[in-house]
């Protein structure tokens, strides 16, 4: 997620700017940039760095007790320099930094250049910030009541923070989604998208709500509007927390605090793209190739590690609802096997980081065969959203943790947002049920909630296998891929050998190796195919195999048989992967951390294998 800083009293603005961004620097991020106010109004920004911002401003007037700063994770157009914040508005008299994303932002710059706006960037957050001052010029209003009036026309989410050049003694901020908190000083007033920057300097803070604006002056109180136009007491906390680890968001490490983002990140991979009520599913970023995608003889789909499992989810999911032929290959098998590619081929490349060497080679040799390229990536502008012809972001934000939970997550609801548009487009798919599943996946962020109830129960469980040698993972259906993607899990933190397996291919050779020390997880959700199960589980009993079954919640049977319950809510079972990979990642948190292992940067990895 972008970086937001703010500043305004009696102090020089810049170096408060600059170290609060680099305390952002956690989030990820691929371009930096500030705005300080003292008479003129002026700018920095660029691709890359902090510290590379901070080399191309020396020298330049960085005078100014009022300021905004920013660090960029690309929604809206790569990371470039036109694309960074802060954006001026058509006039210059306006400078703002926004997180989160605008929906309606085309629509919205279609009519402003009608009315002449001219445009530097790619980005939704600079037709918001013309907006404002197109609204304050042509009706005459006041700053904060042209940024309530654009507010009101605004679908999506936002956290801003404005500069305006007439008025050296006020910021205004304002929320919906994206999170904003006011650190309150000794007559000054710092923002921020998070504490981080803020704890070093004052420990009363206001954490703005949905649909507040904030008026921040140099001196006095601010004071709160809604962009309902009613005022609101600010609400004054006392920050309870240390910076060491407001780093990660008050969690141990990055990979907890993403495991836990999962709500809000599934919200965002699907935010703008799934409407309910129109029973409607967006994916303007596959628009042009849609036809092609619904008319395709096959669906290639290449991945690499945990890319690789989503694109099984993928496989499940195409065939089952929109019913194209998909094959899933490695990137690292695919590029080098010679296979066959006709040009009415579609090939998805799934890639969190859009950088994985293999996956990018794969897509480059399918590419020059005539095949079409479709990519799921979660890195603006990386190389493999370059290299592809269309594609849909996951949205995740950026992923620190080099085991990959939220990205998963997010690439499966977004293959489940495909597969459910191509369904629709190829009428394989009644519309009660498209409606209903449509429902079904609106609900997924809170059911997500619901499932890390379970984060307390699994420690447990973890403390009895810090020793184990061994784990099988079992899973059948849409499960299977989520087995592999737990094993998987728990080898890369925790260094315990783990296999994935389809649980009924266990009594072709794994069932061997079951006994009392041989701890085997089962993926028992299924509804097709449970009974099928529950005889796989009692084939390990009877072997004295330990069983860790992850179930629906409310089920009797298996937890008659099992030696651990994890218990996650009901839901379509083309959907359950969201769900039921939660509770096997943190099992191999909670094992890998009490095995005292590197959590965030285990042993010989790299978070993004750009090396054959
Ligand atoms: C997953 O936890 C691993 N870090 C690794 O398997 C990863 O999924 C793989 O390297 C692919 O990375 P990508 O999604 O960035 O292409």
């Amino acid at each position: 997620m972008c970086g937001i800083v703010g500043y305004i009293g009696p102090r020089e603005a810049y170096p408060i700017l600059i170290k609060g961004l680099k305390r952002l620097e956690y989030r990820g991020y691929d371009s930096a940039g500030i705005a300080l106010l003292n008479g003129d109004l002026r700018l920095y920004k660029n691709m890359g760095r902090v510290k590379e911002l901070e080399a191309s401003i020396v020298g330049q007037n960085v005078t100014g007790n009022v300021g905004i700063g920013h660090t960029r994770w690309a929604t809206h157009g790569e990371p470039n320099n036109e694309n960074a914040h802060p954006h001026f508005s058509q006039h210059k008299t306006l400078a703002m930094i926004h997180n989160g994303i605008i929906e309606n932002y085309a629509s919205l710059r279609e009519e402003m250049q009608m009315r002449g706006h001219h445009f530097l960037s790619e980005t939704d957050t600079e037709v918001l910030i013309h907006l404002i001052e197109d609204i304050q010029q042509n009706e005459n209003v006041k700053l904060v009541e042209a940024v309530r009036i654009a507010l009101n026309q605004v679908v999506g989410a936002y956290a801003i923070v404005i500069l305006a050049k007439g008025d050296q003694d006020t910021l205004i901020a304002a929320r919906k989604g994206s999170p904003l908190v006011v650190g309150i000083g000794d007559g000054e007033h710092f923002i921020a998208s998070d504490a981080t920057p803020l704890v070093e300097y004052t420990n009363q803070v206001v954490y703005l709500n949905d649909e507040e604006i904030a008026i921040i002056p140099r001196n006095g109180d601010m004071r709160i509007i809604t962009i309902a136009d009613q005022e609101k007491t600010p609400y004054i906390q006392q920050l309870e927390m240390n910076l060491s680890a407001i780093e990660k968001g008050g969690f141990d490490h990055f990979m907890m605090k993403e495991i836990f983002e999962q709500p809000l990140s599934i919200r965002d991979s699907m935010r703008g793209r799934l409407r309910v009520e129109q029973e409607k599913i967006s994916l303007g970023g596959i628009s042009e190739y849609e036809e092609k995608m619904a008319h395709a003889k096959r669906i290639i789909m290449v991945a690499c590690g945990t890319s690789w499992h989503a694109a099984l989810v993928g496989e499940y999911l195409f065939e089952d609802i929109a019913r194209i032929p998909v094959e899933v290959e490695y990137g690292s098998e695919f590029r080098y096997r010679n296979p066959i590619i006709n040009e009415d081929d579609i090939v998805i490349a799934i890639s969190q980081s859009g950088e994985t060497a293999d996956t990018l080679a794969a897509i480059r040799m399918a590419k020059a065969k005539g095949a079409t390229i479709i990519g799921i990536c979660n890195v603006v502008g990386s190389s493999i959203a370059r290299e592809t012809h269309a594609g849909s972001y996951t949205h995740a934000g950026p992923e620190i943790g080099v085991a990959s939970t939220k990205a998963f997550t997010a690439q499966v609801a977004v293959l489940t947002l495909m597969a459910l548009r191509l369904a629709k487009k190829r009428g394989t798919i009644e519309r009660s049920r498209f409606h209903h599943l449509l429902y079904e996946l609106e609900q997924i962020p809170f059911k997500v909630e619901e499932t890390l109830n379970v984060n307390e129960k699994v420690k447990q469980i973890a403390k009895t296998f810090i020793n184990a040698r061994n784990f099988l993972y079992l899973g059948r259906g849409y499960n299977f891929p989520v087995a592999l993607e737990g094993a998987l899990k728990l080898k890369e933190i925790s260094y315990i050998h783990a296999e994935g397996y389809p649980a009924a291919e266990m009594k072709h050779g794994p069932i061997a190796l079951i006994d009392k020390d041989m701890p085997v997880v089962v993926v028992a959700t299924n509804k097709g195919t449970y009974e099928k199960v529950v005889s796989n589980i009692e084939e390990i009993r009877a072997r004295k195999g330990v069983i860790i079954a992850i179930v629906t919640k409310g089920d009797t049977e298996v937890k008659r048989l099992a030696d651990y319950i994890i218990e996650i809510p009901e839901t379509e079972e083309m959907l359950v992967p969201l769900l039921a990979t939660i509770p096997l990642q943190l099992l191999a948190y909670h094992i890998a951390v009490q095995r005292g292992c590197a959590v965030d940067m285990p042993r010989n990895l790299a978070k993004s294998v750009t090396v054959e």
